[in-house]
């Protein structure tokens, strides 16, 4: 694992984090239906975290040697409710992969450190999947 793919790699994620955090802003502020209340809440208390860990890996982009990025991956349509949860969670699905990936290229980087806080964040991003699953559990 060289320097440069680490690097590269963790770009990647970053421009994940940055659509994560337009997604559910974005989300947050057009959901509509009769759960826009409870969703309207679900998706903006993801920001904060999301935010988080965008600084998290710019920081860590910048501290070996790399540019962070500044290009998020593009936000999904959703027409509607039902579909804002879909999009989410084949993107948190999508983020734990990348994670699980990344701390394993980290670690064969020798940076132990960056390892474990990336297991921490697939921590994080599976509980988001998780309950996304479970209200997207039984919707018509
Ligand atoms: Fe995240
Ligand atoms: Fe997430």
């Amino acid at each position: 694992m060289t320097r440069e793919d680490l690097i590269a790699g963790l770009n990647r994620d970053l421009e994940g984090e940055f659509q994560a955090v337009l997604m559910y802003v974005g989300y947050a502020a057009a959901v509509t239906g009769p759960h826009r209340p409870m969703l309207k809440q679900f998706f903006a208390a993801e920001v904060p975290e999301e935010l988080a860990h965008a600084q998290f890996l710019a920081d860590k982009i910048a501290s070996l040697g790399g540019v962070p990025s500044t290009t998020p991956r593009a936000v999904p349509v959703a027409a509607d409710a039902r579909q804002m949860l879909v999009h989410v969670l084949d993107a948190e699905r999508q983020a734990i992969q990348d994670y699980k990936e990344r701390a394993e290229q980290a670690a064969a980087f020798g940076d132990k450190g960056l390892a474990t806080h990336l297991e921490t964040i697939v921590e994080d991003e599976t509980g988001h999947f998780e309950e996304t699953e479970k209200i997207l559990r039984g919707w018509r």
